[in-house]
């Protein structure tokens, strides 16, 4: 019997997810051999699941939404990004301990916030020195601002529709980088220029453009990048930035695929490449 290294993804809904595919792509970059599969797990059971894979002869684990805080807490060793944010997006075997324990030791990153700025590395877009507003404060948002306030940027806003969830984000990430002007700010009062805006909520996803232009009512776009973390070639947060004459604008498929070449890099000790998985899948 030949035995694959073996990978998966858990999360509810998980039908949609392009993880299989992208896992694929860059396995075959490198000439490895592995079966990734997509694993629904009931939303108050992450642990067993993950336990079944794992016992079950499983390499690494990705975990999406729902899950990611269960993940925090499933995992024995968390990475410094992952206790930062409070969320574990890839699961990883470790060593023991001491060399005469034999049990496995799986560790819990967080890839998310590494595979935006990859993104926007790829994209030509810097983020040291740059006047960012982060829309949003949810899940999403956490691992991006974690990553955002260690690439030194003039300063952030976080502009989120409920105040005080923006404020407690803001609260706990803050100390990760003490020398980043960190706010908060009520979307609706947003005006002043920023060279970056990105949108972390989840808000496109059932409603339009006009929706965003409700939000931001007084925000000027001339000489701001707009990325949405949401992937789509015509989401309806790019479509409100083309409205107001964005400087640029991109969707967040390059993240995707840039988490995931974090979360490969843990599990096989290289990253492939962001530009030719891109290309590979736009074909
Ligand atoms: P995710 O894991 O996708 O980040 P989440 O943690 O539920 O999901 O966060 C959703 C984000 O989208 C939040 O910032 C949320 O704002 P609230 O904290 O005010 O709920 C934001 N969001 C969702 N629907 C929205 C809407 N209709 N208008 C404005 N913001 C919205």
């Amino acid at each position: 019997m030949t035995s694959r290294l073996r990978f998966a993804v858990v999360g509810n809904p998980i039908a949609h997810s392009r993880s299989p595919e992208i896992h694929q792509l860059f396995a075959r970059q490198f000439g490895i051999e592995l079966t990734y599969e997509k694993l629904l797990a009931p939303v108050d059971d992450f642990a067993a699941v993950a336990k079944a894979f794992f016992d079950d002869g499983g390499s690494g684990l990705n975990v999406t939404v729902p899950f990611k805080q269960d993940a925090a807490r499933w995992v024995d060793v968390l990475d410094p990004t992952a206790a930062a944010v409070g969320a574990v997006n890839t699961i990883y075997a470790g060593s023991a301990a001491r060399a005469e324990d034999d049990q496995q030791i799986w560790h819990g990153a967080n890839t998310d916030g590494a595979g935006l700025l990859a993104d926007l590395v790829r994209l030509g877009w810097p983020v040291q020195g740059q006047r960012i507003a982060l829309l949003g404060a949810g899940g999403a948002a956490r691992g991006a601002l974690h990553a955002l306030l260690q690439a030194a940027p003039a300063s952030v806003v976080v502009a989120n529709r409920t105040r005080a969830t923006a404020e407690q984000l803001a609260r706990e990430l803050a100390p990760s980088a003490p020398a980043v002007p960190l706010l908060t700010e009520a979307p609706v009062a947003l005006r002043e220029p920023f060279d970056l805006l990105i949108n972390a909520t989840s808000l496109g996803l059932s409603a339009g453009a006009e929706a965003f232009s409700a939000l931001l009512p007084r925000l000027g776009l001339d000489g701001t990048r707009c990325y949405d973390m949401v992937y789509g070639d015509n989401t309806a947060f790019l479509r409100f930035a083309a409205d107001r004459s964005a400087a640029a604008i991109a969707d967040g498929f390059g993240m995707l695929i840039g988490q995931a070449a974090v979360a490969f890099e843990h599990w096989h000790g290289v990253r492939p490449s962001l530009e030719d998985t891109l290309k590979a899948l736009q074909a």
